[in-house]
């Protein structure tokens, strides 16, 4: 017996695995983080800093509500039925995500987690807010193409946050097995990895998704001309 998935349906499911993870991701760390106590802190703080756990506070929260929003962007359906509402989300997919981004910025600057992890928030920070900003040119522009070229990397950043937890807890399960792993190593390599990993499927998507079918596109009509 042979299944056959329909591109339809596989889309459909890689939505909704993106979207069920991150609304888990996202909802566990906005009650983590809603206490005002820093016990809840999920990370070590810095005994130096009283308001490190602000700090985190102030970019988990906001942060927790751009990956909620994310994947409803991308819902073609949605998009085209309530134009309005993407408008209204996208407003507060920005404005979440200057918060947030700042806010990691400092929280990075007061991480005990040593400077390999710091080095990779800033430069993620930097992408965030570089691809954000490129993201909203571009739709203020009317390039409809180009702002989804850009909040796919965009997104994609933020689900860095997602594939990150993922990776700490094989991390985790490996450090049962190979007890003379650190924390700290397990920490930066899944901070490293996840922005790897999701960086080059933003890309292959853009490319696959995005830039192939417009190059066809393009090809067929210089054909088509010059016939
Ligand atoms: C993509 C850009 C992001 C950057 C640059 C960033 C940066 C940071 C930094 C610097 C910390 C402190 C970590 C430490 O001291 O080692 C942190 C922690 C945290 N971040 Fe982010 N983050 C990003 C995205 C997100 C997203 C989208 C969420 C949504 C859930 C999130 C949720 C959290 C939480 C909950 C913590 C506290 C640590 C924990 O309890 O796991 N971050 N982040």
């Amino acid at each position: 017996m042979t299944f056959s998935v329909s591109r339809r349906s596989r889309r459909r499911i890689a939505w909704a695995a993106v979207a069920v993870s991150a609304a888990g991701v996202a909802l566990f760390s906005a009650f983590t983080y809603l206490s005002p106590d820093p016990a809840s802190s999920r990370i070590p703080l810095n005994p130096a800093i009283g308001l490190h756990y602000l700090t985190i506070v102030l970019h988990a929260l906001p942060a927790s509500l751009v990956l909620l929003i994310g994947p409803f962007q991308f819902a073609a359906k949605l998009r085209a039925r309530r134009p309005k509402l993407h408008r209204v989300l996208g407003r507060v997919y920005v404005v979440s995500m200057i918060f947030g981004a700042v806010a990691a910025i400092v929280a990075a600057t007061f991480s005990v987690d040593g400077i390999s992890a710091q080095i990779a928030f800033y430069l993620l920070s930097a992408a965030w807010l570089y691809t954000l900003y490129r993201g909203y040119t571009f739709i203020r522009q009317g390039q409809i193409q180009l702002h989804r070229i850009w909040m796919i990397r965009n997104y994609a950043l933020s689900f860095a946050a997602v594939v990150l937890r993922g990776f700490l807890g094989i991390g985790l399960v490996m450090k049962g097995f190979f007890p003379s792993l650190n924390f700290a190593d397990i920490y930066t390599t899944s901070v490293w990895g996840s922005i790897l990993v999701c960086a080059v499927v933003a890309e292959y998507f853009v490319i696959n998704k995005t830039l192939t079918p417009l190059v066809r596109k393009r090809t067929a009509e210089v054909h088509s001309q010059a016939a």
